[in-house]
């Protein structure tokens, strides 16, 4: 695992989005991963951006999403099929036909989970997964307990999930209970991952993540038997990590890093 610390929430988001496109570049037939929330909504602007200022391509990639939540149509505003739609797919030249995400209407969740797995194999797996966080520090919808070999299916989401996600529904008590959401095991498999999160709510979970012991009771810290995985903070985000002077000293250094040291 490698943290990468920028300055502001600005800059992590920027640096992210530069990562993918770089890996974009050079595989335009790339698998992506992608992942919704407020933090991503930032990516996607500059990735947005990228298309329109500089040619950024995405018509031969293919998208699989991370999770969504049961009972929502893909029409209503609060599903992520239609978060997506409004931040990136309208926003760049991406064909629809090859963005999936889990349907959360479908009659039989157990067999969709099945079937979303099934496309991802087809696909030849995913190539770059972008992650946010839970305060409680699940991935996609990985609750606590959520097991470290979890594949796609069906999940309960933890009060403090509901929490989080409340205000884009009007109070707590009317979040969906329930989500379809890659497994820890099946967001492993993918070949990088590169988890974003920032702000002062995000520091205690970031250090815990990263620096703490394994847990299935916080389903990021899986990321650490991770081969590839980056991990990008903000200054607020990383004020309590143990470690951050290292991971700055890495960046500096390395020269993987040379291209995006410059904010
Ligand atoms: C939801 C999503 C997660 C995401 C999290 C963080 O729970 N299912 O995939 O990481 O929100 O959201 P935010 O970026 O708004 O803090």
């Amino acid at each position: 695992m490698e943290v990468i610390i920028r300055p502001d929430a600005g800059s992590a988001a920027n640096l992210v989005a530069r990562i993918l496109a770089k890996d974009l570049r050079a595989n335009p037939s790339m698998v992506l991963g992608l992942a919704t929330g407020r933090t991503m909504e930032a990516v996607y602007r500059h990735l947005a951006m990228m298309h329109r200022e500089q040619n950024l391509d995405f018509s031969l990639s293919r998208t699989f999403n991370l999770d969504e939540y049961a009972g929502l149509p893909p029409s209503d505003p609060r599903s992520y099929r239609s978060t997506m739609n409004t931040h990136l797919f309208s926003q760049v030249n991406i064909d629809l036909r090859n963005t999936r995400l889990l349907d959360g209407m479908a009659a039989d969740l157990d067999a969709e989970c099945r079937l979303y797995e099934e496309a991802i194999g087809k696909a030849g797996g995913i190539d770059f997964q972008l992650l946010g966080i839970g305060r409680a520090g699940h991935i996609g919808f990985n609750e606590p307990l959520s097991a470290l070999r979890s594949r796609t299916r069906v999940k309960a989401l933890a009060p403090m999930t509901l929490e989080q996600n409340a205000a884009f529904f009007g109070g707590t008590e009317r979040v969906p209970r329930r989500a379809l959401t890659m497994g820890v095991g099946t967001i492993l498999d993918c070949r990088r991952c590169v988890l974003l999160a920032t702000g002062r709510e995000k520091a205690e979970i970031i250090a815990k993540a990263v620096e703490g012991p394994i847990t299935a009771m916080i389903s990021a810290t899986a990321l650490q038997l991770h081969a590839r995985c980056t991990v990008v903070v903000d200054q607020e985000a990383a004020s309590r990590l143990q470690g951050a002077d290292y991971y700055r000293w890495i960046f500096a250094n390395e020269p993987e890093w040379a291209d995006f040291r410059a904010l």
